[in-house]
């Protein structure tokens, strides 16, 4: 009997397809549903390549060969949910087969892994997607496309994540936590190949990360502002409904918030963060300062780009425009245009009824507490989760510890007007990219809500840009 190798690409066994886009066709190979574990323990655990054809044919597509081109790797988590492997032309809501699609005009490689959730359960009932879940097996996943090297076509050098939100983080954290020993032994559990799972670059927006201080920095900008503003979707017979509710904070949510506030000013002076011209970024007790300046600025350079593209950049409250510059931005008028959606604390709910608090439930707990302030005020009886497991699933973690590969080009994407977190907190994370000397692409893009893969030619033109040139 032949002996084949656990989790080696078979390139005899896909599917051809063939769709016109915008009149031009697009010919590719399928290869669907292959583990990418060698012990899943969950059927989510299955990845889906797919590949130019012409790289099969002695081919290029847009100056990439067979082993030139870049290995993009969407993922389709939202809200810490299972995130299933995607196709192209998906009609599924969470789906994102017009990404795969442009990807594979770009002449990009797309690997599109199923990845386990807060909701994931075996068959015996207990949880199996709690964190670190869904960073184990994106890091399989990678490891799958790495150990497949000169199987797999593509470059293994230039993978390239990508995700919105929930899986937006997941694509950061991807990138910050290359190699890092604290997931070894969950992927040896569960048979990941035998490779590296460090990355090239970065494509995350809207990254909901940072989540042990993501509950002040959300504070510190909408304190004050007492009325909150949310959007629910369901999914019904595949139709995303909206329905919208608001209310106003209570007068102890209101203290709470106060008290946030404050802790978020000692937290942000000690990351030490440094403007482009190497000045230090920095907070006062009130909460005003340099950082909070440098987030304007960024906010100021965005309306400024929409004004010059013919946009009614004060349509948002707080924006003056004279003689066609963009003079000023006030703050307070701003936020309270685009106003707050979460109430207090908004990642770690004090009634454990956030998605964050499910993420860090454990594998018979549905779940935790992962700040000591919302286990001092839960609401409801409750457990607090390992510091070090919530550590281990924030990017900025390995960026102060110097404990990982981190990937060389980071592209982060924030809508002006989304509030599902503060701006600091992907602030933070370009700045501090930034001044670890890394390759860095961060805007607020005018008017955008929280939200993704809405300027797909300009995150492609960023990948050809760094990997037409690189040698
Ligand atoms: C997502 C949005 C949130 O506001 C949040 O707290 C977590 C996840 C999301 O859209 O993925």
């Amino acid at each position: 009997m032949a002996m084949t190798t656990p989790l080696r690409f078979d390139e005899t066994r896909y599917q051809s397809a063939q769709v016109t886009i915008d009149g031009q066709v697009l010919r590719y190979r399928a290869f669907l549903g292959l583990d990418y574990v060698t012990m899943p323990v969950d059927a989510i655990q299955q990845l889906n390549v797919f590949v130019p054809e012409p790289y099969f044919n002695n081919g290029q597509v847009n100056g990439y060969t067979r082993v030139t081109a870049p290995i993009f790797m969407p993922n389709t988590v939202g809200d810490y949910l299972p995130g299933p492997r995607d196709f192209p032309g998906n009609q599924e809501s969470f789906s994102r087969g017009a990404t795969i699609l442009q990807a594979l005009m770009r002449g990009y490689v797309v690997v599109s892994a199923g990845l386990r959730g807060r909701t994931s359960k075996t068959a015996q009932g207990e949880y199996s997607g709690k964190a670190p879940a869904f960073i184990i097996d994106m890091k399989a996943a990678i490891r799958y496309v790495k150990f497949n090297a000169g199987w797999l076509p593509g470059n293994p050098a230039r993978i390239v994540t990508n995700g919105a939100s929930a899986g937006g983080a997941i694509a950061a954290l991807a990138g910050a936590s290359g190699n890092a020993d604290f997931f070894e032994t969950a992927l040896q559990d569960l048979g990941a190949a035998p490779a590296t799972d460090d990355i090239f670059a970065v494509s995350a927006y809207c990254p909901i990360h940072n989540l042990e201080h993501a509950d002040a920095a959300y504070e510190w900008q909408f304190n004050g502002l007492t009325e909150w503003h949310q959007q629910h979707c369901t999914v019904v017979n595949n139709q995303v409904k909206r329905t919208s509710s608001s209310g106003e904070l209570t007068v102890s949510e209101q203290r709470l918030s106060s008290e946030l506030k404050s802790a978020f000013v000692p937290y942000l002076n000690h990351l030490e963060l440094k403007d482009h011209a190497g000045n230090p970024l920095q907070l006062q007790a009130d909460g005003s300062g340099s950082f909070r300046r440098f987030i304007d600025d960024y906010l100021t350079v965005s309306a400024q780009r929409a004004l010059s593209t013919g946009n009614d950049v004060t349509a948002f409250p707080g924006v003056k425009v004279n003689n066609g510059r963009v003079a000023s931005l006030d703050w307070s008028a701003y936020l309270r245009g685009i106003t707050r959606m979460k109430r207090v604390s908004a990642f770690d709910a004090l009634d454990l009824s956030s998605p964050e608090a499910s993420l860090f439930g454990s594998r018979l707990i549905a779940a935790r507490h992962f700040t000591t302030f919302a286990q001092e005020h839960s609401a409801v009886p409750a457990q607090l989760a390992d510091t070090s497991l919530v550590a281990a699933i924030n990017p900025l973690t390995y960026l102060m510890a110097h404990q990982s590969q981190i990937a060389q080009h980071w592209r982060i994407r924030h809508g002006a007007a989304d509030r599902d977190t503060a701006f600091a907190i992907p602030v933070i994370l370009a700045t501090n990219l930034q001044n670890h000397g890394l390759d860095v692409d961060f805007a607020l893009p005018w008017g955008r809500p929280h939200s993704g893969d809405y300027d797909l030619s300009e995150l492609f033109d960023w990948i050809d840009n760094l990997c037409q040139t690189a040698t």
